[in-house]
């Protein structure tokens, strides 16, 4: 895995062919200058945030396409008020940047979720699999990805320390190496796959049900495996990175393995990138599975909700 780095001049453009490649593949383009604006105003009022390590929520949570705030107090209607107009506008901003630099994935993505981070990674006391600081690649429980992938922009704004991640090898080399033992899906037998287009119908009528096809049952499943295998947390080959205060970076983490050793107050937005629009979709998680199933693992079309 590599880092890529790049300065502001190259921000003000479109990715090249070989950015496109190095990020589909699992490097990491690295800014360290973030590409876009964020005062010293807007960063202060989000440092002043310090949640509970017992709180619900572990980040501070915005949906773009409802104007959503969740994961702070709403008793306090000034201050929440200032938090969600920050959110708001640091997701709009980071949007613009990577509608310009990445456009040909902005055609057709869907903008996720932005996260603020405002607990300190090192020593939480979280569940196993919740831990951030062991290496895996990203999965949503609640959000299949339908074989789409998961583009992240992260940006350190804590005022004095890095944030330390430790990569390993891209998804492609770890599906090599461990997909079987964390059981690749089986072709489903006519009758599941009566079941699964049933799912997708009343997932499609805005029922509350997951529609879940292969592809996301074996990503989760993965993502678990990982985490929970010892020998692999501790014989696997690793790459340290410092992100120093103001740097930003940009991962597709369903692809790059990572973990957050340490580090506190990262902002970060989500975008799910269709298939279709990549520059090498052969490189892409569900096509590299697909080559070893040799059958569909999400129905083509299908996009996430
Ligand atoms: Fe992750």
């Amino acid at each position: 895995m590599a880092r890529i780095t790049l300065d502001g001049s190259s921000a003000g453009s479109e990715a090249g062919e070989d950015i496109y490649r190095g990020l589909e593949t699992g490097d990491i383009l690295y800014f360290p200058t973030t590409p876009f604006v964020l005062t010293a105003e807007e960063q202060s009022v989000l440092l002043a945030q310090k949640q509970a390590e017992t709180s619900l929520h572990k980040n501070i949570s915005y949906r773009p396409a409802q104007d959503r705030l969740k994961g702070i107090d709403q008793s306090d209607t000034a201050e929440w008020k200032r938090v969600h107009g920050v959110m708001r506008d640091y997701s709009q901003r980071a949007i613009a940047f990577m509608a310009s630099f990445l456009s040909r994935y902005a055609r057709d993505w869907k903008v996720d979720y932005a996260s603020f981070r405002p607990i300190e990674e090192q020593g939480r006391n979280v569940s196993h699999r919740s831990r951030n600081d062991l290496i895996h690649v990203d999965s949503f429980p609640s959000r299949p990805s339908h074989g789409d992938r998961l583009l992240r922009i992260f940006t350190n704004i804590n005022p004095e320390r890095p944030r330390i991640w430790v990569t390993s090898d891209s998804f492609e080399t770890l599906a090599w190496q461990y997909a079987g033992k964390a059981r690749l899906p089986r072709r489903p037998s006519p009758l599941r796959a009566i079941g699964s287009r049933a799912l997708r119908v009343l997932s499609g009528a805005g029922l509350p049900v997951v529609d879940r096809p292969p592809y996301d049952q074996f990503m989760l499943r993965f993502h678990h495996y990982l985490k929970e295998n010892e020998a692999f947390q501790r014989d696997c080959p690793k790459d340290r990175w410092e992100f120093p205060p103001g740097s930003s970076w940009i991962v597709f983490t369903d692809t790059t393995s990572h973990a957050c050793l340490s580090g506190q107050y990262a902002l970060e937005q989500t975008f799910i990138v269709r298939r279709g629009s990549l520059a090498f979709p052969e490189r892409s998680p569900i096509a590299i599975l697909e080559g070893m199933t040799g059958f569909p693992l999400a129905a083509s079309g299908a996009k996430s909700a």
